[in-house]
């Protein structure tokens, strides 16, 4: 009986002194600092991760979270810096900033996830400031984006933000999370810890869109529907999602088409392509309005939103015009068991139609960035990326609205993620987007955001009563303002090659 007591007050004083510990840990989230809109992925669960990372050695807890959460971010502040100090910056990093930087497993589970996602990437020239000389493979991040902006279609740089124009640009903070004071207080914290090791050159701060509106980009389009799976961490990809090898977004993984060429201390990190990209959307809007599809049966208003989701490729609920041609179908947009479920073929073809625009403009952007059976299936080409981005400013206000011409700027942060920059992002703008000749003779330019360094763009096929009517757009309705290419590297390589 004694003994029974005094085994229960032991017991007691062990919870005790465990809630004691617990209450100095960081206060456990039940909420995830995520959006999850109906209509995108969902994350896997950190069972199912674990399992599929097993299946090809894939390290989530040394890859930085903000490489696998696609465009769900609720908040989120880039924080561009210079680095002013490197030893003291290293040793900054190393104590007071490396224990917050997230992970890809902790992402899976809210109880795991931080206050703020906490992730860190360096420019080619970051990483010579840190005497980081190893060369990485990549010839547009050894570059840098600012000697790219032609092969971009970028019309010089007099539109970019005066902060991108330069190579002084060494690393940015990517910090999300659901609510502006936590992520104020971690920006807060980030650069109370770096001191003066660094400078504060550029901060752009974003958020998900409020209300109804939530997940979709300015223009009003759910986005975020089609980022790929990638195998290793989410080995159950949706029907139609791409199901692409590690290596395709992760640096040394299997996949990885130039793995021969990187330095161990690579493998896990993945390229960040960074974008302001601006959106002129009341101008966008006045587009619409005065170039409806003149389609059998349609009021003004149908045919304005039939040529805006023919543009994109997608209703502005996400569903794909592939799949519903003449109008939206808020079910199927909110469906992601069914709306990414399409290849551009017919009855089950391996191939596309190369004439049939009849329900996709081959310029479509979702079709131009990614054309499915245009390209023949299995779809193994190589040139996907994982996009992270998320709007930023103000939503349009009604005097912007009345007068068709934007007073604010808006637009998206653009973020994606790929072993390779050549191969994704730059790819993806350059030979395909700003293609006239892609994916089939007289395509045109990507209505969205094809560049033709400012001058008229053609676009074919939107017109769907006459695919072979030319509409030209006087207007770039995404204005470049510029970025930069960055590594985001490993934990690892954080603990062992950044900062020592
Ligand atoms: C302001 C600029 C942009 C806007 C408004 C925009 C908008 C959209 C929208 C609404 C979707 C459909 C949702 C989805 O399928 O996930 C989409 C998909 C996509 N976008 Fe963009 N986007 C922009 C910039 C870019 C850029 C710069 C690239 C790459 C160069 C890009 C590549 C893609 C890709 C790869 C897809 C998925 C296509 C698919 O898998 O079917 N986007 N975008």
């Amino acid at each position: 009986m004694k003994l029974t007591s005094s085994f229960a007050s032991l017991i007691v004083c062990a919870v005790t002194l465990a809630s004691a510990h617990d209450a100095h840990l960081e206060a456990r989230r039940t909420s995830s600092l995520l959006i999850s809109p109906p209509g995108l992925p969902k994350l896997p669960t950190a069972s199912a991760a674990t399992a599929a990372a097993a299946t090809v050695g894939l390290n989530l807890t040394d890859i930085q979270g903000d490489i696998v959460t696609g465009m769900t971010k609720n908040r989120e502040t880039f924080l561009f810096f210079g680095i002013a100090d490197a030893p003291s910056f290293k040793s900054k990093l190393r104590s007071g900033v490396l224990p917050l930087i997230t992970t890809a497993m902790q992402m899976t589970k809210n109880s795991t996830q931080p206050t703020t996602l906490v992730n860190v990437a360096f420019s080619h020239t970051g990483l010579g400031a840190l005497n980081v000389s190893d060369t990485l493979g990549d010839g547009a991040f050894t570059g840098g984006q600012l000697a790219d902006a032609g092969n971009l279609g970028d019309p010089g740089t007099s539109h970019w933000v005066s902060q991108f124009v330069g190579t002084n640009i060494h690393g940015v903070f990517l910090l999300a999370s659901d609510t502006d004071a936590n992520v104020a207080s971690t920006v807060t914290a980030v650069t109370t810890a770096l001191g003066d090791s660094i400078t504060q050159i550029y901060t752009l701060q974003a958020a998900a869109r409020p209300g109804a509106e939530q997940g979709h980009e300015h223009f009003g389009f759910l986005d975020g529907i089609s980022n790929p799976a990638i195998q290793g961490f989410d080995d159950s990809p949706l029907p139609g999602q791409a199901s692409v090898p590690p290596g395709e977004i992760i640096v040394g993984e299997t996949g990885d088409p130039f793995i021969s060429q990187r330095p161990p201390w690579a493998i896990g990190g993945s390229f960040l392509a960074f974008r302001q990209l601006e959106q002129l959307v009341p101008e966008f809007n006045k587009f619409l309005t005065d170039n409806p599809i003149r389609a059998p049966g349609f009021t003004d208003q149908q045919g304005s939103d039939l040529l805006g989701a023919r543009m994109v490729g997608r209703w502005k609920s996400g569903a794909p015009v592939f799949l519903s041609p003449l109008a939206d179908d808020p079910a199927l947009g909110a469906d992601p068991t069914r709306n990414n479920n399409f290849t551009y073929a017919l009855n089950g073809s391996s191939t596309s139609s190369s004439t049939d625009q009849s329900r996709c403009p081959f310029s479509a952007h979702i079709r131009k960035t990614r054309p499915r059976a245009d390209l023949g299936l299995p779809e193994n080409t190589g040139r996907h990326i994982l996009r992270g981005g998320i709007p930023y400013g103000p939503e349009v206000s009604d005097s912007e609205a009345a007068s068709n011409t934007t007073s604010t700027e808006r637009g998206l942060a653009f973020v994606s993620y790929q072993s390779s920059i050549g191969n994704g992002f730059q790819f993806l703008q350059r030979f395909w987007a700003d293609n006239t000749g892609f994916v089939e003779q007289n395509t045109g330019f990507d209505p969205i955001i094809g560049a033709n360094k400012g001058a008229n763009r053609t676009v074919g096929g939107l017109d769907p009563t006459d695919p072979s009517r030319t509409i030209t757009l006087i207007t770039d309705f995404v204005v470049s303002r510029g970025g930069e290419y960055f590594f985001s590297p490993s934990l690892s390589a954080l603990a062992n090659t950044f900062t020592v």
